[in-house]
């Protein structure tokens, strides 16, 4: 772990959409999250590029390689001057595991509304309900 101040640090989060449906990972930590599902991804690192650091991320995350498409939604202010972002992730190769997740799950617009989602993730609905309408 940096000691970095977390200041102006972005994380990110990806939206890979296959077959009619949206990939969810369920969290194990910490506590208060472990149960809830997200948009997999996590902290971009000093001198990496939002892009860099979501196909990293995944891969550590999912063993899968994507490619790291547009924004998907608002900003989301974390705390500590943290920021949350969105981006569509185009997988490339690989089946996504959940090596650092509970679980996986692909959702329809249905399910996604049915999802105990981490309260951040909850900001992008719209966006994510108007792509998989549009699937
Ligand atoms: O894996 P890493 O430690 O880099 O990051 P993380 O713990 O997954 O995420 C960093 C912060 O962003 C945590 O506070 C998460 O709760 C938050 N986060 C989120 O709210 N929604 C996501 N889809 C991903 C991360």
């Amino acid at each position: 772990m940096s000691d970095a101040p977390a200041r102006d640090r972005e994380v990110v989060a990806g939206a890979i959409f296959h077959g009619g449906r949206l990939l969810l990972a369920q969290r194990t930590r910490p506590p208060a999250l472990a149960g809830r599902w997200e948009l997999p991804g996590g902290k971009v690192e000093e001198f990496e590029s939002p892009q860099s650091a979501l196909v990293r991320e995944l891969r550590e995350e999912l063993a899968v390689e994507v490619r790291c498409g547009a924004r998907i939604g608002v900003d989301v202010p974390l705390s500590r001057g943290m920021v949350l972002r969105a981006y569509r992730a185009e997988l490339v190769s690989g089946e996504p595991v959940a090596l650092e997740h509970s679980q996986l799950r692909w959702v329809d617009a249905e399910e996604l509304l049915s999802m105990d989602l981490v309260d951040n993730d909850r900001a992008w609905i719209p966006e994510l309900l108007e792509e998989l309408s549009a699937l």
